[in-house]
């Protein structure tokens, strides 16, 4: 059959990749969490020093870019492909709260963004590819047979990433997770290269209300039909 690229775009926390994962293994597609990518970069950043709370050297992120290697690498004991930061498996550092503020300013760099986006393109050559974040179906993929767009309000999506990072075993507090989530929209939304917004073919699926079964059947069916052609 026919395979296609789904793109899932939307806010912060509100069960993107949980979807894009539920579909790519149910129609054994590859599944791309593009996020992690923009968070690997930042790590390398706060790694190297080029960034912290007061000071962020651009300059000298640009110039190592090219040192910087990103690749997804699934062993056969994981259910998802783990991200590798020049050769180590930086999964579980790039969820903490530590990246999350950090993330959305390194976003905002079009060298890193141009970077990125030539290393996703690469990896739906082969379509069969499931890809979630803010600009998959307006910059990475506008022909994408299928787009989606996730909404979800303010409050149930704090309390998302809240049960995810404690059951995690991370210190955080709904309040912090809360403030963060806002900064990140708005940057996010307000930045000048490839700002977050609803591509004018995608389908806004708001799940404040829907469960993740539930959500996960109405966009498989969504897919289905886009693979039949039938929409
Ligand atoms: O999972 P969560 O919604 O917290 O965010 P994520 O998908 O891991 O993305 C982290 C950050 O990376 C976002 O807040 C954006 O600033 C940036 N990002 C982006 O600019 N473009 C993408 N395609 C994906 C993420």
């Amino acid at each position: 059959m026919e395979k296609i690229i789904i793109a899932i775009d939307g806010y912060s926390s509100t069960g993107k990749s949980t979807v894009a994962r539920q579909l790519a293994n149910y129609l054994n597609y590859i599944y791309v969490d593009s996020g992690a990518m923009y968070r690997a970069v930042a790590l390398f950043a706060l790694q190297n020093n080029f960034l912290s709370k007061d000071h962020f050297d651009k300059d000298l992120l640009l110039s190592s870019l090219p040192a910087i290697k990103i690749e997804f690498k699934k062993e056969n004991t994981m259910d998802h492909a783990n991200i590798y930061l020049n050769g180590k498996n930086v999964e579980k550092e790039i969820r903490t709260m530590y990246v999350s503020d950090f993330v959305s300013p390194i976003a905002t760099v079009s060298e890193v963004r141009k970077k990125l986006v030539s290393i996703q393109h690469q990896m739906g050559i082969k379509k069969g590819i499931v890809m979630d974040g803010r600009d998959i179906g307006t910059v990475v993929f506008p022909d994408a047979e299928l787009k989606i767009f996730m909404t979800a309000n303010t409050h149930v999506r704090t309390l998302r990433r809240y049960n995810e990072l404690i059951e995690k075993g991370q210190k955080v507090s709904y309040d912090e997770i809360f403030k963060n989530v806002q900064k990140r929209d708005l940057m996010d939304t307000t930045r000048v290269d490839s700002p977050l917004l609803k591509a004018n073919d995608a389908i806004e699926v708001d799940n404040s209300e829907t469960n993740r079964e539930d959500q996960f059947h109405i966009i498989l069916q969504l897919a289905k039909d886009r693979i039949a052609k039938r929409i």
